[in-house]
């Protein structure tokens, strides 16, 4: 299992940080085996395993439900869970307690937040309650609304100075890592080589000391629309689903079950039955 000091080691060592979504028992069983540096409970779970069409209505309950699912697939990887929408905003007393639930309900070993900004005292107060954080800037699906859609974000120079600066006010506050969402690739090395923790890119190009990637997206199952940034590395959804017409037919069909998926009765037991 890696702690957060190991990512910084790896960093140091330009060894690159491999983070993967898992939102339930089977697909962090499956990401463990792939032996991947980081699991991620994202709140993309919304999309994805839930179905809505914004992370935004993802809640609490979702997340610890998730979350102790994952734990429980991958007992021996590190475990990031993402704070939903609100549950970080109110008050740094209300960020304390959810974010304490996300780890101790759940075994997980770290949360995420989006922004900067008046997230700051949000990071800071977590940190300093013995809870790591992983901050994310760029495009933060969260603010997506606010944002104006699912655009790339800093491509010009006032925007890119801006996010520079909250970068490392992120680090200042005690994030140990950052995802960069959706960032032109020059601007995410730049900032990979400003900071001294390690930065996880999503749709941010090669220099970042880490990627990371949706569990759906990589295996396409069950996704809609696959963003530029990503790249499906199988279909699942095609197999899976030629799997079930297969069975449903072979049932209308009577083709399924055999004898081989059935039960016996003996022959003398039966004549007791029947006499
Ligand atoms: O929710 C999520 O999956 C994420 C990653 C895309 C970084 O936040
Ligand atoms: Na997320």
């Amino acid at each position: 299992m890696k702690s957060t000091k190991d990512f910084w080691v790896q960093k140091s060592e330009g060894k690159k940080i491999v983070m993967v979504t898992a939102y339930d028992y089977p697909s962090a069983k499956q990401v463990e085996q792939a032996q991947a540096d980081v699991i991620l409970v994202g709140d993309s779970l919304g999309n994805v395993v839930l179905g809505y069409d914004s992370t935004i209505y993802v809640t609490m309950e979702d997340m610890l439900h998730h979350a102790k699912a994952v734990k429980r697939g991958a007992p021996n990887t590190f475990i990031v869970v993402d704070m939903p929408f609100m549950s970080y905003h109110l008050s740094v007393r209300d960020t304390l307690i959810n974010g304490a639930r996300l780890i101790q309900e759940t075994g997980a070993h770290a949360v995420k937040l989006e922004g900067a900004d008046d997230v700051l005292p949000h990071i800071q107060a977590l940190v300093k309650a013995g809870i790591p954080v992983v901050a994310h800037l760029g495009l933060t699906p969260q603010s997506a609304a606010v944002l104006g859609g699912f655009k790339v974000q800093g491509k010009d120079a006032e925007a890119a100075r801006k996010m520079l600066a909250d970068v490392k006010l992120c680090q200042e506050a005690g994030a140990f890592a950052i995802v960069l969402e959706c960032i032109p690739q020059q601007l995410a090395k730049e900032i990979s080589m400003s900071l001294a923790i390690p930065t996880i890119g999503i749709g941010a190009g090669v220099h970042t000391d880490g990627q990371v990637l949706v569990y759906h997206d990589i295996l396409t199952y069950g996704v809609n629309r696959v963003p530029k940034f990503v790249k499906a590395y199988t279909n699942v959804d095609e197999q899976m689903t030629n799997a079930l017409r297969e069975y449903v037919s072979e049932v209308r069909s009577e083709l399924f079950p055999k004898d081989q998926h059935s039960f016996t009765m003996k022959e003398e037991e039966l004549k007791t039955l029947y006499g």
